[in-house]
């Protein structure tokens, strides 16, 4: 027996792997590959690693710059890529002002209120224009704001809020967007750490049919912002109903500003974009890593909006007249590059929903497709899981139909993929199952939808002009068709990629580049390929299937959360002396978080800990992370040095396997852990868990 047996790892990745059928191939329609924007497949050799970097100029080309760029990509700094540098742009714009001569009366984006009865308000070009403008004379002379000042944004999906983002990007401010499900505390942290002098907020939306008080996580923002040592000049509150104040919560005097009321002294100003470089920052997005605080993703200016331009043309085929629906948050990356900056930057007419898709029935999404006769969409797995689940056969129900659909953010269940082609998509529309991050700006791995065939759970081939390769631990490559599964990096920079983490490069260097790194000296990019963090295979035909995060981050509804994150906000419990997160299978959300906590001496468990718990959770880091259970378990299960086993944990909540614990310092609570969550009575125990699972909390 080797070692790894002997720790109960009884199955190789390899070994997995090739329980895995091969799915069959859907080819798209003649009538899509007809009217598709992208159907040379020359594209390829066009983007093969022999032209890099100058292949990226037809992305650049796709775009308005004042300035053309001298220089590419400079590797000068390596690896903080600079892309098109020379160049001078703007991305307000490139996503507004040069559509105004051919479409300034074509909507720009169409806000579908939650409640039914409010109306659908389509917002023009023209009309974008003139509130992006104001917008950014208020954010100039009011708040004194300035090219490379950073704004945090902490707002749900109305119109107000890309409005915002787009007179930011016209004044070369850099926003960072914070997720309106978050709360006040997550919010501060990312003001803090991103130095933002100025918070913009609205004071409610609505939710699953009720208006919620959102202002009074602002008050709570600037609260933890101070505890840190950093001071928000301003608030500036939109109102979710203009010309009255839906919030219980008071505007602090001095601090506070109505946005609306602001706007009115404002009126017809024009701000000329400012042009700049290429390399500027445009914003920054934080997402979870396996430890420590959020990190700041910085992504630029040229290079993100020429990549996300280009895939938004030839991956999603967006043309200026089609409606597109997105019905991901602007609030994450999929928002800021597929519902803002790529539609926008193309003419199309984004659609922007504020709501859950599931309210007041399993129906509204399909009547809103109906009803704007949307023809092409874009989700996640959870959020389809979640619309089989509550209504499998209401998409016959209405009479939409979808020339393309997106999915987005996890792995896809072939069966759930079934579904969504032959019951949302009514067997007519192309997919692609697009396989990307926070960091990476835009899509990495997916079929260009007119050039290649869907096979249901892959992601696909690479995009163009990206080029994977699959490293063992060794770092020795792992050949396509071996049935091996490894850790999926990226050969070459592309224009999408973020620039570093806001204020630590050196985290930025360790996290996503030092792993494989040949020589850490070195200024040529073929030395530093960049490692996403997900373990993944290549079948034979070249098609990728991600298996899931390689680090100890858990995939809620396609969204990452830390588990040292989490653990953290459980230890803020005074009761509580140690925190395990793992991960639970869930049937719509993918994985939901289980909560082991043990208590500090003199204290015992009850119903009130338990909440206590929940509630820190939702504090900390917001609802979305609410977990299934919180366990109250005597001690955790431990190695002999101290280690919190969190792989058993995640066996135990998932009935699989636990291996041998025999080595454990404490190997007789595992059992007590056991009949604590799964009962008295023996359950059968499942020898083969989903891959993620396996892999969590292995060292
Ligand atoms: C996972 C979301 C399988 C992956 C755009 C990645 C996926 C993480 C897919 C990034 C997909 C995203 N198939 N897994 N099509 N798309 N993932 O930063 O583990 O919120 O590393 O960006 O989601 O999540 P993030």
């Amino acid at each position: 027996m080797s070692d790894k047996e002997k720790e109960g790892l009884d199955v190789s990745e390899a070994q997995i792997a090739v329980h895995w059928q091969e799915e069959e191939y859907f080819p798209p329609s003649s009538q899509f590959i007809a009217q598709a924007n992208m159907t040379d497949s020359t594209i390829y050799d066009r983007m093969s690693l022999d032209n890099f970097p100058e292949c990226f100029k037809e992305y650049a080309d796709m775009l308005d710059w004042y300035q053309y760029w001298h220089t590419t990509l400079d590797t000068s700094d390596a690896p903080c890529w600079k892309w098109f540098v020379g160049g001078k742009i703007n991305a307000s714009y490139n996503c507004v002002d040069r559509h105004l001569k051919k479409y300034k009366n074509k909507a720009a984006l169409i806000f579908v209120p939650e409640p039914e009865e409010e109306p659908h308000l389509p917002i023009t070009y023209q009309e974008l224009y003139v509130r992006v403008n104001e917008m950014a004379a208020l954010l100039q002379d009011f708040c004194g704001l300035k090219a490379g000042d950073r704004v945090t944004i902490h707002m749900p999906m109305t119109p107000e809020l890309p409005v915002t983002m787009l007179a930011c990007a016209r004044l070369g401010v850099i926003h960072s967007v914070v997720f309106a499900g978050f709360s006040g505390r997550a919010c501060g942290e990312r003001i803090s750490d991103s130095t933002s002098r100025l918070l913009i907020t609205m004071d409610a939306y609505y939710r699953s049919g009720s208006l919620l008080e959102h202002k009074d996580k602002a008050d709570e923002a600037v609260r933890v912002a101070d505890e840190e040592g950093h001071t928000v000049e301003k608030v500036l509150v939109w109102q979710r109903y203009p010309g009255k104040y839906s919030s219980k919560t008071p505007l602090v005097e001095g601090r506070d500003f109505i946005v609306n009321d602001l706007l009115k002294q404002y009126h017809g100003k024009r701000i000329d974009p400012v042009p700049m470089p290429a390399e500027a920052p445009l914003f920054l997005m934080y997402t979870s890593g396996t430890t420590g605080r959020p990190k700041g993703c910085q992504h630029g200016t040229g290079g993100y909006l020429a990549y996300v331009t280009a895939t938004s043309k030839y991956v999603q085929d967006i043309h200026p007249e089609d409606v597109y629906w997105c019905m991901a948050d602007i609030g994450w990356i999929t928002g800021h590059s597929y519902i803002v900056y790529g539609p926008l930057s193309l003419a199309a007419t984004s659609v922007l929903f504020e709501g859950v898709p599931t309210y007041p029935d399993a129906g509204r999404a399909w009547r809103i497709a109906e009803r704007l006769d949307v023809n092409i969409f874009h989700t996640a797995p959870t959020t389809i899981r979640m619309l089989r689940k509550a209504g499998p056969d209401e998409p016959q129900k209405y009479n939409y139909h979808f020339k393309h659909m997106t999915t987005v953010g996890e792995p896809i269940e072939p069966e759930v993929w079934r579904w969504y082609y032959h019951v949302v998509g009514k067997g007519e529309a192309a997919i692609v199952d697009t396989w990307w991050q926070t960091e990476t700006g835009g899509f990495l791995c997916t079929t260009v939808p007119a050039l290649q065939p869907m096979k249901p759970g892959s992601a696909g081939p690479a995009a163009p002009g990206i080029h994977p390769v699959i490293y063992d631990d060794e770092g020795n490559e792992v050949p396509a068709g071996s049935n091996k599964a490894g850790n999926i990096c990226i050969r070459n920079p592309w224009p999408g990629g973020f620039q570093t983490i806001w204020g630590d490069r050196n985290r930025y260097v360790s996290t996503y580049y030092a792993r494989y790194c040949k020589n850490p000296e070195s200024k040529d990019w073929r030395d530093w390929p960049y490692l996403p963090g997900d373990a993944a295979m290549q079948a034979k035909d070249g098609y990728f299937r991600i298996l899931g995060r390689i680090d100890d981050v858990i995939n809620v509804a396609g969204h990452r959360l830390g588990t040292k994150e989490l653990e953290s906000a459980c230890l803020a419990v005074p009761e509580i002396a140690e925190a395990a997160v793992v991960p639970r299978v869930d049937e719509v959300k993918g994985r939901v978080p289980d909560i082991y906590v043990s208590l500090k001496p003199g204290y015992s468990a009850s119903k009130e800990i338990e909440k206590k718990v929940e509630n820190a959770i939702a504090e900390t880091i917001g609802k979305i992370a609410k977990p299934k259970h919180v366990f109250i378990v005597p001690d955790m299960p431990k190695t002999r040095s101290g280690k919190i086993m969190r792989r058993v944990l995640a066996a135990v909540s998932n009935n699989m396997n636990v291996g041998d614990v025999t080595t454990l310092a404490n190997p007789e609570v595992v059992e007590q852990v056991r009949k604590m969550v799964q009962g008295d009575a023996p359950v059968a125990v499942q020898q083969d868990g989903p891959e993620d699972l396996k892999r969590f909390g292995q060292e």
